[in-house]
């Protein structure tokens, strides 16, 4: 096993070490896993391209040091524990060498189905273990699997296949999420009317609701299991041939594929996971995030299992039965690593302290967050009420593009301050400019969060289109990635994230492109016009808000207001919903056409009394009028 920091001082000198010599320092992290070769170069890099290459030459499987390496001192020990949405059904778990046996003989069935290295997989599936076994044999045959989140509607699934070029879905008759059950296997069919690429669908049974499966496409994952073995041989991959791609909003309508590769990838995912959290030999680990988003890659699946810990999968939701599931489900399972967001703190908080008060929660050492910022009170909260006062708070910034945790502290470790990710981790070096690009130096300084070298989790290209890469991430700032993340170093050197730059909204931890929402809007027939915004919501983090143009009136507009919620939930999703809706005759737009944003942030955020700078607006009349009427 790698290396685990066990003291500030130690923190410190690790890090000075990272700066110094990243090569030798990640090179040192690498040599404790299983390569068939090892790499001739550590690293590679050029931020103006941009192109980074990390232990070129190297060749392993990221799933032989997920389990075959485990086989020898662990074969028995569980591997992943599921906890099933309806507490009265009965949970699962896998040992690591069930969880291995299971991933070859999916290895196998993606293999007889026609699936082979470099073919793009789409894993559309609710939170049960085939889910993680799914992602795994992709990564067994070196098919690059992209993992769509399954509250996504058909609209956006759809457009994440075809992006890619998915040639096979991997997905699930249906799934539960709290009281209710999702027809997945519909959703897909819907998708997949506009999607050529496909040519297999293979479908787990969870709920046992009936499924149309069209003939010579589709096929059960039960049956196929049947007719397929456990002994598989897993691809030989290059370092930085790609692992997974997985979609993140970006500020045009279209996501973006962000790509990761073997060898980096692995090392980050793993070597974070042991540090941050300081995970103990035996811990229980529970991330409760869905596999469809990063934080579910990293911390769900690839960290805890390359670490050889022991990872539990949650099914259901927090609030489900009643609010107290998740306080239920850590004594349940003696829970001592507890990792979530911050929306999922507030609401449970709101809830009142009765869902908290039956359960010990004396197993929880430490406690994490990701995904946004948290607040002071619910910081606090977290700490007394589920902490008990004793387990410290890491508070996790990162990014799907970042592949792993990149500044935090390490539990236990690191001095906290409430509302901080403290400190950049070993092999971070952040950088903070200000808007003529001009690097920030010293304390107590605030400006835009980049980078100024490589890690080994840094995001590869963007599937397709490496261009959109380059623009979105290196060009802002010549020489630096940019986080699109706005930041305070405060005068200890803290980092504080104080949120999004650009158009992207955090929804409950969700990143969404308020274009891709518009977008959606603007599919309804009478929306000629939207423009959308997030505004402060005392759970969610940033409610949205959507300010539409009609073709012409409606004299319904509560109807109006319906369908177009309907619209966005049909293309998009559930979670992707306006909060509020309001019908406006014209947008403030300056007199080249471009929407000034900033005022109708000021005004969905009920802050209208001082909206700046107007001299530029065509038609400061139309101003007026929106905030005469808004909510
Ligand atoms: O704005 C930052 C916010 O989430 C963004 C990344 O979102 P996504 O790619 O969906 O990945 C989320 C899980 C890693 C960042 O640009 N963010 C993430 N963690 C934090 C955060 N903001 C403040 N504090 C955090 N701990």
């Amino acid at each position: 096993m790698g290396t685990r920091i066990n003291s500030f001082e130690e923190y410190l000198q690790e890090y000075k070490r990272s700066v110094d010599d990243p090569e030798s320092f990640w090179g040192r992290q690498a040599e404790s896993y299983t390569w068939t070769k090892k790499w001739d170069r550590v690293l590679g890099w050029d931020f103006v391209k941009p192109d980074v290459k990390w232990f070129s030459g190297g060749k392993l499987n990221i799933t032989e040091n997920c389990l075959d390496r485990h086989l020898s001192a662990r074969a028995s020990q569980q591997a992943l524990i599921w906890e099933p949405n309806n507490p009265a059904e009965k949970g699962r778990s896998l040992t690591y060498r069930e969880l291995y046996e299971e991933v070859c003989r999916f290895a196998n069935v993606l293999r007889n189905n026609g699936a082979k290295k470099g073919d793009r997989i789409c894993i559309y599936m609710p939170m049960v273990p085939e889910l993680a076994i799914a992602v795994l044999a992709c990564a067994r045959i070196g098919a690059i699997h992209s993992v769509v989140f399954a509250g996504f509607a058909s609209g956006s699934l759809s457009s994440r296949i075809d992006d890619a070029q998915c040639s096979m879905v991997i997905t699930a008759d249906g799934g539960y999420r709290g009281a209710k059950e999702i027809a997945l296997k519909a959703i897909v069919d819907d998708a997949l009317a506009k999607c050529v690429s496909v040519k297999r669908v293979i479908v787990y049974k969870r709920t046992g609701s009936p499924v149309q499966m069209a003939e010579g496409r589709d096929t059960w994952w039960h049956d196929e299991a049947a007719k397929a073995d456990t002994r598989n041989t897993a691809e030989v991959m290059d370092a930085e041939d790609m692992l997974f791609i997985l979609y993140t909003s970006g500020s045009t309508g279209k996501p973006k594929g962000v790509v990761h590769t073997c060898g980096g990838y692995m090392v980050y995912a793993d070597y974070t996971f042991r540090n941050v959290f300081q995970y103990n030999e035996g811990d229980v680990f529970w991330c409760t995030a869905d596999v469809g988003w990063v934080t579910g890659h990293s911390y769900l699946v690839y960290g805890p299992l390359l670490a050889g810990a022991t990872t539990l999968m949650f099914e259901g939701i927090p609030t489900w039965p009643d609010a107290g599931r998740f306080w239920q489900v850590i004594d349940k399972y003696k829970v001592n690593i507890f990792y979530t967001a911050p929306t999922a703190i507030r609401s449970l908080e709101a809830m009142g302290p009765d869902f908290v008060k039956p359960y010990r929660l004396d197993s929880l050492r430490v406690l994490g967050t990701v995904g946004e910022p948290i607040n002071e009170e619910a910081w606090q909260w977290y700490h007394e009420n589920i902490g008990k006062g004793k387990c410290p708070i890491v508070d996790t910034w990162w990014q799907t593009e970042t592949g792993g945790i990149m500044i935090s502290p390490l539990a236990g470790i690191t001095p906290l301050k409430p509302g901080f990710a403290t400190l950049p981790l070993p092999g971070v070096q952040p950088a903070l400019l200000d808007e003529n690009g001009k690097e920030l130096e010293g304390n107590g300084v605030e400006g835009r969060l980049c980078m100024k070298f490589p890690w080994p989790g840094i995001i590869r290209t963007t599937y397709g289109d490496h261009e959109r890469c380059r623009a979105a991430y290196f060009d802002t700032y010549k020489g630096y990635y940019f986080t699109g993340d706005g930041c305070r170093r405060d005068e200890d050197g803290y980092y504080r994230i104080t949120g999004r730059v650009d158009d992207v909204i955090k929804v409950s931890g969700h990143l969404l492109g308020t274009a891709e929402i518009e977008n959606a809007l603007n599919q309804h027939a009478d929306i000629v016009e939207s423009a959308v915004v997030g505004f402060p919501h005392p759970i969610k983090g940033s409610g949205i808000y959507a300010f539409v143009i009609l073709e012409h009136e409606r004299k319904d507009e509560e109807a109006l207001k319906k369908e177009a919620l309907e619209t966005v939930n049909k293309i998009m999703g559930p979670f992707a919903r306006p909060d509020k809706i309001q019908v406006v005759r014209g947008l403030p737009k300056t007199r080249s056409g471009k929407i000034m944003r900033r005022i109708l942030r000021k005004i969905a955020g009920g802050d209208a009394s001082n909206l700046g700078d107007t001299s530029t607006l065509l038609d400061p009349a139309v101003v007026e009028d929106i905030k005469a009427e808004a909510q």
